[in-house]
C-alpha cells in the first residue's frame, strides 16, 4: 500500500542549505512548497523538484522579514488545501562588522527574520499538527547558537534564541508525535558569506567549507528521527561540548580572535 507523505514547506529554498534540504525531501517523496524572495529560483527548483522525483510542489514568493508574512504565507498555502507537517525554517541571513558600524536596519531585518517568522510559522502550523498528531519542524540554528559571537553580535544572539527556542518547545511537546529539531551547522558553503560580507573573517577565510547538501542531508536525517540538537561535523560537536567547560569570557575573546577581519 502506497501512503502519501505530508507536504513540507521549506522557507530560503532558493539556495544554499535550503535548496537542498528541499531536494532531499522531495527524493524522500514529500510534496514540497518553496518560500523565499526569488521567485524565478523557486520555479526552477519547482520543475526540477516535479521532473526528478514527481512531487506536488507550491511557490510562495515572499519577503519572510515582514511582520505578517508567517500569516500571509501559511494561508495562502491553505488556499490551495496545502497544510504542511513538516516545516523547515530555514530562511536566515547574518551581518558581520562591529556593532558600533553595523545598519539597524539590517539587523532589525535580520530579527525579524531569523527569529519572529520563524516563530509566527511554528506557532501557526503547530496546531495542525498536535490535531493529527503528526509533525517534524526543523529550525536551522548555528553553531553560533552555543556563545556569543563577537563582529556578529546579533547573529549569534538570534541562533541562541533558535536553540533554546527549539529545545523548550520539543519538550513541551513530548508524546505528541511532533518533534522540533535544532539543525546547527559550523560554516557551510552558501550564499550566506557573501550576503553576510564576512569574507575577511578568519572563520572561513581560505577555509574548505563542508556543502550545503551535506547539511542537508544530516539535518533532514536528524529531523526524520526527531533528534532535538544536531550539531553537523565531528569538530563542531567538539567545540560546542567544550565550551560549556570553559568560562564564558575565555570562550568570547576566543571567537572574537576567530572572527575579526584578517
Ligand atoms: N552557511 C553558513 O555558514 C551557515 C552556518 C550556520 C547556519 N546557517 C543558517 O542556515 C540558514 C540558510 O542559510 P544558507 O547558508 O543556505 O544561506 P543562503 O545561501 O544565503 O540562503 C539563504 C536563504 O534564505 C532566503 N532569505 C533570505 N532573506 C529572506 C527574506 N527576507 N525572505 C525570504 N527568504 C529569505 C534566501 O532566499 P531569497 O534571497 O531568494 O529571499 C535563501 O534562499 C540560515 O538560517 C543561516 O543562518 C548558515
Amino acid at each position: 500500500m502506497q501512503t502519501t507523505l505530508p507536504w513540507a514547506l521549506v522557507t530560503g529554498g532558493s539556495n544554499g542549505i535550503g535548496l537542498e534540504i528541499a531536494r532531499t525531501l522531495a527524493a524522500a517523496g514529500h510534496p514540497i512548497a518553496l518560500a523565499a524572495r526569488s521567485a524565478d529560483k523557486l520555479e526552477a527548483l519547482a520543475h526540477e523538484l516535479q521532473r526528478d522525483y514527481g512531487v506536488e510542489t507550491r511557490v510562495v514568493a515572499i519577503d519572510l522579514g515582514q511582520r505578517d508574512a508567517a500569516d500571509l504565507l501559511v494561508d495562502t498555502l491553505a488556499e490551495t488545501d496545502v497544510h504542511p507537517r513538516v516545516l523547515v525554517n530555514n530562511a536566515g541571513f547574518g551581518v558581520y562588522g562591529l556593532h558600533a558600524d553595523t545598519s539597524l536596519d539590517d539587523e532589525q531585518a535580520m530579527i525579524d527574520l531569523n527569529i519572529t517568522t520563524l516563530t509566527r510559522l511554528t506557532k501557526r502550523l503547530l496546531p495542525g499538527m498536535l490535531l493529527v498528531r503528526d509533525g517534524r519542524i526543523l529550525n536551522v540554528a548555528s553553531t553560533a547558537a552555543f556563545q556569543p559571537g563577537p563582529y556578529m553580535a546579533v547573529y549569534y544572539a538570534t541562533k541562541a534564541y533558535v536553540l533554546s527556542y527549539s529545545e523548550a518547545l520539543a519538550e513541551e511537546l513530548k508524546g505528541t508525535r511532533v518533534t522540533v529539531t535544532a539543525l546547527c551547522p559550523g560554516p557551510t558553503a552558501s550564499g550566506f558569506q557573501d550576503k553576510a560580507a564576512m569574507h575577511d573573517s578568519a572563520l572561513v577565510k581560505g577555509k574548505r567549507l563542508p556543502s550545503a547538501k551535506s547539511v542537508a542531508v544530516y539535518g533532514v536525517r536528524a529531523m526524520q528521527r526527531g533528534q532535538r540538537v544536531a550539531i553537523h561535523g565531528g569538530m563542531n560537536w567538539m567545540l560546542a561540548q567544550s565550551i560549556r567547560f570553559t568560562p564564558r569570557r575565555v570562550v568570547t575573546w576566543l571567537v572574537a580572535k576567530l572572527s575579526q577581519p584578517t
